[in-house]
């Protein structure tokens, strides 16, 4: 299939065919960082303006990267030095950065839905990197990624995310590929953080964490996102690890061959503890590198190079 997409701006809109084609275009460029040379000329001439108005360490340095080793010229726009502070809107900067021959707005908001409203004008491809409690879609997409790399497929696995599921782009945008390509995803968490509305989606949900990932395949952690509660949603950090912190005990009933992943950043000693986050089953460090090959796959197709040029023509002179 061809992707015939403007932009990116959420998983739940993609079909199971858009998503794989995106995951097997990441698949073409996994190999792209262990070449001599890092570098194709895809998106020669292009500009691609990071504007993450949220903090952000894996996502915006890996949009970057991506861009650059697709030889696009990079801006990260800084919203805290930017015109925004003294009260010019969204809308405008993004006009403003158009006029600046934008070809790609790269965004993480703190509104759900602030990409979606990009998108009714921009002439630019617009990227979700995050809207608020929404979506988070390059982050799905590489977390299905590196299920599918390490399990084969997707179809038919137990995929637990446990944590703070109301408050998490990330959780909706995993739940989305997830269901779309077949999986049985059981959410886990407080009841605050884990309302039963979310089985309207086809998710179990489970209070119970030994419940939870006993059967998991796959156990994804997520933070607490104190950033988007107005309220206290459990008692206090000590306990929230007490009764939903991975540790070595709740370890021991996974099955051996389960991933743990986390797409960071990661509070160690609370959803996960430390050892557990470094050891054998985690796959924490592999989802990051995945990243970079997603988007650079993601970037490609919205660019309309619907395939990933052979080995050896990618880069201008490298060989692989
Ligand atoms: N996973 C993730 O979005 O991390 P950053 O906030 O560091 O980009």
């Amino acid at each position: 299939m061809n992707w015939n997409r403007q932009h990116l701006l959420d998983l739940q809109s993609l079909s199971a065919a858009e998503i794989t084609l995106l995951l097997d275009t990441a698949r073409d460029f996994r190999s792209f960082g262990e070449r001599d040379v890092k570098k194709a000329s895809t998106l020669r001439g292009k500009t691609v303006i990071n504007l993450f108005v949220e903090p952000s360490t894996r996502t915006r340095i890996s949009f970057e990267l991506a861009a650059v080793r697709l030889s696009a010229d990079v801006i990260n726009f800084t919203a805290e030095a930017s015109s925004l502070k003294k009260g010019e809107t969204l809308r405008d900067t993004v006009r403003n950065l158009e006029a600046l021959g934008a070809d790609f707005i790269v965004m993480r908001h703190g509104a759900s839905g602030a990409p979606h409203f990009l998108a009714r004008f921009a002439r630019a491809h617009v990227v979700n990197a995050g809207d608020g409690a929404h979506e988070h879609p390059t982050q799905g997409l590489l977390d299905v990624f590196t299920i599918r790399e390490r399990k084969g497929t997707v179809r038919g696995l137990k995929v637990t995310i446990l944590g703070d599921i109301l408050y998490s782009r990330v959780a909706r945008s995993n739940i989305w590929a997830l269901l779309k390509l077949g999986a049985d995803v059981t959410l886990c968490g407080p009841p605050t953080l884990v309302p039963r509305v979310f089985e309207k989606l086809g998710c179990r949900v489970v209070w119970n964490i030994e419940e939870a990932i006993r059967d998991a395949d796959v156990v994804n952690l997520l933070r607490i996102q104190h950033e988007r509660q107005r309220k206290s949603m459990f008692p206090s950090i000590g306990e929230y690890a007490s009764l939903f912190g991975l540790n070595q005990a709740r370890l021991r009933l996974l099955k051996p061959d389960a991933l743990i992943m986390h797409p960071g950043p990661i509070n160690r000693g609370v959803e996960i503890e430390s050892g557990i986050a470094d050891g054998p089953q985690s796959v924490i460090l592999e989802q990051v590198s995945n990243g970079l090959a997603v988007r650079m796959a993601v970037l490609c197709l919205l660019a309309g190079a619907g395939s990933v040029p052979a080995v050896g023509t990618v880069a201008d002179g490298a060989t692989a």
